[in-house]
């Protein structure tokens, strides 16, 4: 018996290696064959067109190109007929691994067909900043949730036969003066904060990462020999590093300290990098490493025995596709408030109003910039309500008139307002209103109508100075094509809402983490990481503030209780136990998540989340969950020794259904 479970262990672990070292073989074999020119042709860019970044194809070796295509939430820069999927932040706000996969190999499955096999996604910088013009296509605040969710991401689009590249390496968490601001940033915090996802995409297998544009403590990211040393040496990527468009700097400095491609051209890897090889200043076999580095993953993933075929012209869209948008905008939508359980709307509803102009005007549902999608088959908000309540009268304003949108909304029986901001790689936003007086729209709508519904299109936090007079309020952050297909069946109670918070929404301007010059956006160019471990709902909990959602948060139209919390030791692990009772006559989701508060004295965060499960439970039923802490978790990081190391002591473990909906606690000894 035991040599059968020691073989059916050894059998796929001897398969794992031997095929990891059948692609390091051809890799070498191949390397060993290429001449110095071929060599230099592939560590350059050869220009934007047709594909946003690429090398061109060695007919002599058959090497195949690498075509190379935006973004992270779809086939981006201007290329039309693709899905316009939810953005990034929005299927992070799923906290669902299984569908995280989904998204990730289907919109791979896109950019194969269009002739695209590197990916420039997934984008994992903390949402650091409220206001990141880019945190729409991040993975939110967290390191843990965002660790969580990248690696599906990445085994999902390299499962077809496309590299993934995660980007961007590192501390790009703001977009003013994005080309020239330095991120000055403690080691402990790097390690703790900003270095984990990117450790969760390397270990998922990431064929490639992008250095980015910023200074890191007043060094160039693509040339920065410490962060592209942890990288290499000790976060241990096997691929090989990219620079942003335009973010290499120098020959010499650059390729020393790490980088291996200069993209998208060749300025500095071009015949500057002959020289500096042909003068020693740059050795052949750091040239060698650096074209390893790409034949690697191209092996592992499958790009010579799949060679891309087609051209950006052809159009991917499907219904498959456009189902499983619509599915992963309905898993998305958060529902941040319901008082009186107002939502689901039934049917004896008969007059609604659809009010403002990003119900269907002006549809606000992908960011801005390299990753954005361009929407071409889309459902408005005020469509798929049309659609979906047919026995009700359904009416729309789009608020420009704001009279007629009041007399609208009061004479009806419930009013559905939908707002929106958006936001663009290359600028933060300024403020965190809603922009073109859309808050009087929704103060004027919701004191007139009491039955107010304020549904948020939005690329982050927003603030809501009208909360107190709407009822119910749900944010589909940037919710793609099939918005309103989604928000029609949450809210007609076809599905139950099951979206959580992967990032703080805030009361007020002020009561946010960077609310220094000097944290954001810098003074002279220096952007001071001054809040180090303290990043999103970690400083507001250690601050004591309190925030007007909070991480984690969202609501069902199910109520669960939490039972029978055990903890037991497993080794070095720790599990931990519980059951989950669903309360009601309705089916739903609920996401465990798991906090965990260290001992006092290492100044780390009041608490931080170390784990979650999300699970279904059907009306009236119980869920066993579990899941086991490791040292990791019970770990920080030792800059002296350049490690993580465990503290033992005094913890305090919080279960619940957010970081300020607390369920079950105790505190333990590890
Ligand atoms: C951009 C972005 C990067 C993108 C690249 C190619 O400037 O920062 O995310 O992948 O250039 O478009």
């Amino acid at each position: 018996m035991k040599t059968l479970l020691l073989l059916l262990i050894l059998i796929p672990l001897i398969y794992t290696l031997n095929l990891n070292s059948d692609a390091e073989k051809k890799a070498r074999e191949l390397l060993s064959k290429m001449t110095l020119e071929e060599k230099l042709e592939m560590v350059k860019g050869h220009g934007t067109q047709p594909y946003v970044g690429m090398t061109p194809e060695n007919k002599r070796l058959n090497i195949p190109p690498l075509n190379m295509e935006d973004g992270p939430q779809g086939v981006a820069d201007g290329v039309h007929f693709s899905t316009c999927w939810p953005s990034a932040l929005t299927v992070v706000s799923t906290w669902d691994v299984n569908l995280m996969y989904k998204w990730a190999a289907a919109m791979a499955q896109e950019q194969f067909k269009k002739g695209t096999n590197v990916m420039l996604g997934p984008m994992v910088n903390i949402a650091r900043v409220p206001h990141g013009g880019r945190n729409f296509e991040s993975f939110g605040e967290d390191p843990v949730l965002a660790s969580a969710m990248v690696g599906p991401y990445v085994k999902g689009v390299q499962s077809q036969n496309v590299i993934a590249n995660v980007k961007h390496f590192v501390n790009n968490n703001q977009e003013i003066d994005r080309n020239t601001v330095s991120a000055n940033v403690d080691d402990r915090t790097q390690w703790e904060v900003y270095y984990p996802a990117f450790q969760a995409a390397i270990d998922a297998g990431v064929g490639s990462v992008m250095c980015s544009y910023n200074k890191i403590n007043t060094t160039w990211a693509c040339e920065n020999e410490k962060t592209l040393g942890d990288l290499k040496n000790k976060l241990n990527l096997r691929g090989w590093v990219m620079s942003d468009w335009g973010a290499t700097h120098s020959t010499v400095k650059a390729a020393n300290a790490g980088l291996d491609q200069e993209m998208p051209d060749d300025k500095y890897f071009g015949k500057p990098l002959v020289e500096a090889i042909n003068k020693g200043e740059v050795t052949k076999e750091r040239l060698d490493d650096m074209v390893y580095r790409m034949l690697l993953p191209m092996q592992e993933i499958g790009l010579f025995d799949n060679r891309p075929t087609g051209n950006l012209s052809v159009d991917t869209r499907s219904q498959e596709h456009s189902e499983l948008a619509r599915i992963l905008s309905e898993s998305s939508h958060i529902l941040l408030k319901n008082d009186n359980r107002f939502l689901p709307l039934n049917d004896s509803y008969q007059s609604i109003a659809v009010i403002g102009y990003a119900a269907h005007d002006k549809l606000t549902i992908a960011g801005g910039g390299s990753g954005h999608v361009i929407p071409e088959s889309t459902v408005s908000p005020l469509d798929g309500i049309k659609k979906k309540f047919t026995s009700s009268n359904v009416q729309y304003a789009n608020g420009n008139d704001l009279q007629s949108a009041v007399y609208l909304a009061k004479t009806s029986q419930v009013a559905i307002v939908v707002v929106e901001v958006g936001s663009s790689e290359g600028d933060d936003r300024r403020d965190l209103k809603l922009p073109n007086n859309q808050d009087t729209l929704v103060f004027a709508i919701c004191s007139a109508q009491p039955n107010c519904v304020v549904v948020l299109h939005v690329v982050g936090s927003v603030v809501m100075p009208w909360i107190k007079l709407a009822k119910s309020v749900i944010t589909a952050t940037m919710p793609g094509q099939q918005a309103g297909e989604a928000l029609a069946n949450i809210l007609y109670g076809d599905v139950n809402p099951s979206g959580r918070l992967p990032i703080t929404y805030t009361q007020n301007e002020k009561d946010i983490p960077v609310n220094s010059q000097k944290q954001w956006p810098g003074v002279d160019l220096q952007s001071d990481y001054s809040e180090q471990l303290l990043v999103g709902y970690r400083w507001y909990d250690t601050n004591k503030k309190d925030p007007l959602f909070a991480f984690g948060h969202g609501l069902s139209y199910s109520d669960f209780q939490y039972i029978n919390f055990k903890t037991e030791r497993n080794g070095d692990n720790l599990k931990l136990k519980v059951d989950i009772k669903n309360l009601s006559p309705r089916d739903g989701h609920e996401v465990v998540q798991i906090y965990l508060g260290f001992p006092k004295d290492v100044n780390e965060p009041v608490q931080q989340l170390k784990g979650f499960v999300k699970v279904f439970v059907k009306a009236g039923e119980t869920v066993h969950v579990e899941h086991e802490l490791t040292p990791r978790d019970f770990s920080i990081w030792d800059v002296v020794n350049q490690k993580y190391s465990v503290v033992l002591g005094q913890y305090n473990i919080r279960i619940g259904s957010s970081s300020r909906d607390v369920r079950v606690a105790k505190a333990i000894k590890y």
